[in-house]
């Protein structure tokens, strides 16, 4: 099995960092693909909790090699701080990580774009990007003037380019930019800038490509770490309301170089529940002390900006619809100790749009934004599930729920989660 992929189902943080760092020590070398610095994947070992936003989340693990793949946008001072952070606790990331030269970089005028486009309103709402500076970068790769790729940065020409690209850039973002904002791009801070960042990341670059097309032919195994969820995918997601990457399966072989015909297992993570960062519709989104609820047993505040995460019940016609998308093969179920202390749990199994029943999850975010849930109740199993170590240790309720989901989705569960320790996962594959 060369490549097993680990994709959230949901609208990110379904927990893809826990399982990547447990699936690791199976593989030979762990790959992130897409997104940037809007990602925060945590991985907890013991009392050390990790949040890791570029570095793949196999670091912890010993003798395995990490590869930042030409898919992601770096943002080289956080990447930096992610890489002396590790080092200050005893993790050596210089020995085992890659950084793809085919890498874009997200630069200082990127952030600038970020905070002044995200005021905008589309759709009647605001994104609420992440303010990572992500959607200008890959605005920038496809439109190709403007970009800079981890081997610009170590280029002979990058001084001039950086030159050329602060006064184009000053220009462009003049209507729209916070005037203290934009006197922050001067060029020759940015050049010295760059030169620090190549003293670290120079090392570090490689053509990971052709590594990763060398690691396969060798047969060695890979683990593909999917950023954000499914349903933020820039082409199946909820658009607007999406990332700039392809967040679902579909985006590994683009973002990583290594071709489908190698990617043999896919694992879609989602949580037993819902939730959602930032703007967009949200079917089972409740607003209510239940909803409140699942935020405080969850403890569902963002791993990258804080932000407290809406919350809802499972919605099975969007997990059904990205577990076929990412294609599949195993769930991991995550977060079922959150949902221990309910007398009844609801799992959206259609949708109602103006009096119609829709089991399709919708293109458009407009008609998602009508879709009200239809609910299947299940009663809930009211007993502490965070010791659970065996499937046949779960209430018999907890057991009802979890087939229920995996029938409602069409996908055997793979791996069940109830906490965020290594030890509190129950393997089935
Ligand atoms: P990612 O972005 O998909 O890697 O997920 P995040 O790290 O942003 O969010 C998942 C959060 O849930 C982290 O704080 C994890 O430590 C935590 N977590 C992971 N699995 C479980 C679980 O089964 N139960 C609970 N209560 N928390 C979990
Ligand atoms: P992980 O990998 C949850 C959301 C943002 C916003 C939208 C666009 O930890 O699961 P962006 O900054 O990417 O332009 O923001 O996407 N978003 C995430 N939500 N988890 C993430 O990553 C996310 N990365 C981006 O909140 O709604
Ligand atoms: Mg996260």
């Amino acid at each position: 099995m060369p490549a097993t992929c680990v994709i959230g189902l949901q609208w990110g943080d379904e927990a893809k960092g826990k399982l990547v760092d447990l699936l690791a020590p199976r593989n030979d070398i762990v790959v992130r693909y897409q997104g940037g610095a809007n990602a925060g994947h945590t991985v907890v070992c013991g009392k050390e909790v990790y949040k890791l936003h570029h570095v793949p989340s196999g670091i912890l693990s010993e003798g395995i090699m990490n590869v930042i793949a030409p898919g992601v946008v770096i943002e080289p001072n956080m990447l930096i701080r992610e890489i002396e952070g590790l080092e200050a606790r005893g993790v050596n990331p210089r020995k085992n990580l890659m950084i793809s030269e085919r890498a874009h970089v997200v630069m200082p005028w990127h952030f600038v774009e970020d905070k002044a486009t995200n005021k905008a309103v589309v759709s009647g709402e605001s994104i609420g990007t992440t303010n990572r500076g992500i959607g200008p970068c890959y605005r920038d790769k496809v439109g190709r003037t403007h970009a800079f790729r981890l081997a610009d940065l170590l280029s002979d020409q990058m001084e001039t380019k950086v030159r050329e690209t602060v006064a184009a850039k000053r220009a462009m973002l003049e209507p729209i930019a916070d005037p203290a904002d934009l006197e922050t791009l001067v060029a020759d801070k940015i050049i010295e800038q760059c030169k620090a960042w190549n003293a670290i990341l120079g090392p570090l670059s490689a053509d990971t490509t052709n590594y990763l097309l060398d690691a396969v032919d060798e047969g060695k195994k890979l683990l593909m770490e999917g950023a954000q969820g499914s349903l933020l995918d820039i082409d199946h997601g909820t658009y607007p309301f999406v990332t700039s990457s392809n967040a679902s399966g579909v985006g590994v072989s683009s973002g990583s170089g290594v071709p489908a015909r190698w990617i043999t297992n896919v694992i879609g993570v989602a949580k037993a529940y819902s939730t959602r960062v930032g703007g967009g519709p949200f079917p089972t989104e409740l607003l209510d002390a239940t909803g409140q609820k699942i935020r405080d047993l969850g403890r569902e505040y963002g791993t990258t900006t804080g932000r407290p995460r809406r919350c809802g019940w499972f919605d099975a016609v969007a997990v059904r619809y990205t577990a076929r998308l990412s294609g599949v093969h195993y769930l991991s179920l995550m977060m079922m100790d959150v949902l221990s202390h309910f007398d009844e749990i609801q799992v959206c199994v259609a949708y109602d749009v103006d009096g119609e029943r829709v089991t399709k999850f919708p293109c458009s975010a407009e008609v998602l934004r009508r879709c009200k849930p239809i609910y299947e109740t299940l009663p809930g199993w009211n007993t502490d599930v965070s010791g659970v170590r065996k499937l046949e240790e779960f209430p018999a309720n907890a057991r009802k729920y979890i087939d229920r989901i995996s029938e409602l989705i069409s996908v055997p569960v793979g791996v069940l989660s109830v906490g965020p320790d290594r030890e509190q996962t129950i393997f089935l594959i």
